[in-house]
């Protein structure tokens, strides 16, 4: 394999690059929604205008649309180490999320412990808190330390009982940037029999995770901010998607795609999003990995690839910003000293400006952000934020380029002064 990122080649692989909207801007909002790829947009147009019918029929087009739905499903099983029947498309992880809290209702009873935490986006959280509440179950919070914003894994051990039965934690929090040790949390919940639900939307845009190693119950991402379209999908594992009640059609039960999704799948888009991983094989081929490599393999290479790319830039931003008397970074200001990595999603408070405006002068700089809360009110609150005035985030992925990075700290300098 290559040692470094061929961005030039990358870069072409992302049409919104070469759109004149795009002229003289450098996107840093892509723990929004990242570009998609054209493999993407390929797929998609393709289904659109060949295969746009009821799929799984017996004529041509409809043949294949349900065909290239389950190609999707099998190559993302083989993208993440698990088996095709484990994944689940649903509309958003939102969605994804709020399903699977009312499945867990019908089996948890009153005895019954929860651990979640305040490092979650609200979509991993607030669903499962509801569900808690109703049934009168104890939900134990694992808060982050609200000086750093970072999760103590001794903290999440203290808190696990005999009757701990389901976990919710973030692999990598929207603001704090910092990626917990999963495989040591599943470790932990599994010991006591719990099962463990990990919000991997901020973390698969920069690692496609070997969900198999991890040995999450149920690891969710968004495939919108994975260069794909706007689904969510839902890995579940160890024999917990024949345990948990269906939520669809009373027929639909015996159907692994169908259990937890009740609003029927958007088959052009599942169809589709099996795409970004011929742009993964593509990566793999185009900086030397073998053709006959697996998918798996593919991915974990390409994900080195794209995290040292990252941390070679996110080391810059974060030395700009903790140089600054007016911004205070959220979560690590520097790379962790033993991995030499932090997740590139860097948010910051302004002390004297409102957000919005740092966040607008920076826009009017060429640099595409944003301000706000993320939908991570929980977390900024743990840490003394005040979520209505929020905070700025920087976020970008492997397509980020020097010339982008470059863009964002002469604009700094001029906003911040
Ligand atoms: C970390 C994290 N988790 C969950 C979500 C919710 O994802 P979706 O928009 O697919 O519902 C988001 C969305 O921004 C997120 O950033």
């Amino acid at each position: 394999m290559n040692a470094v990122i061929d961005l030039d080649w990358v870069r072409r692989q992302f049409p919104a690059f070469s759109q004149p909207i795009n002229d003289g801007h450098s996107f840093f909002e892509n723990a929004g929604g990242s570009f998609a790829c054209h493999q993407t947009i390929d797929a998609l147009n393709r289904y659109y205008t060949e295969t746009k019918v009821q799929p799984y029929a017996g004529f041509n087009s409809s043949k294949r649309a349900g065909e290239d739905m389950d190609r999707s499903r099998a190559r993302w099983a083989e993208a993440l180490g698990v088996a095709s029947p484990e994944i689940v498309f649903g509309p958003s992880t939102s969605m994804n999320t709020f399903v699977l809290a009312d499945a867990f209702g019908q089996i948890l009873g009153p005895d019954d412990e929860i651990i979640v935490t305040n490092q979650d986006h609200e979509a991993n959280t607030g669903a499962v808190r509801r569900m808690a509440s109703r049934l009168g179950l104890t939900v134990r919070e694992w808060c982050m330390d609200p000086e750093t914003g970072l999760l103590d894994i001794d903290e999440f051990e203290a808190l696990i009982t005999p009757q701990t039965r389901l976990v919710t934690v973030p692999h990598a929090s929207n603001i704090v940037g910092q990626e917990n040790d999963v495989a040591r949390i599943t470790k932990l919940a599994h010991a006591v029999d719990a099962r463990v639900i990990v919000d991997g939307v901020s973390f698969a845009p920069h690692t496609i995770p070997d969900v198999a190693a991890l040995d999450a119950d149920v690891y969710l991402f968004s495939l919108y901010k994975t260069y794909s379209v706007h689904q969510g999908l839902m890995v579940v594992r160890n024999g917990l998607l024949d345990e948990l009640p269906n939520q669809a059609h009373f027929f639909s039960a015996g159907s692994p795609d169908k259990r937890l999704n009740p609003a029927g799948p958007d088959h052009a888009q599942v169809a589709a999003c099996g795409a970004v991983l011929d742009y993964v094989r593509d990566f793999h081929c185009a900086h030397g990995g073998a053709t006959t490599d697996s998918l798996r393999t593919a991915c974990a290479q390409a994900s080195a690839l794209w995290r040292a790319h990252e941390d070679a830039l996110s080391i810059q931003l974060l030395n700009e910003l903790s140089r600054s008397q007016a911004v205070q970074v959220i979560g690590p200001a520097s790379l962790d000293a033993a991995t030499g990595h932090r997740c590139p999603t860097i948010a910051f408070t302004t002390i004297t400006q409102e957000p919005s405006v740092v966040a607008q002068k920076l826009v009017e700089q060429g640099v595409q952000t944003s301000s706000g809360h993320y939908y991570a009110v929980r977390v900024l609150n743990g840490i003394g934020i005040d979520p209505e005035r929020g905070v700025v985030r920087l976020s970008f992925v492997h397509y980020t380029s020097q010339g982008d990075i470059d863009r964002a700290l002469t604009a700094l300098a001029q906003v911040l002064g």
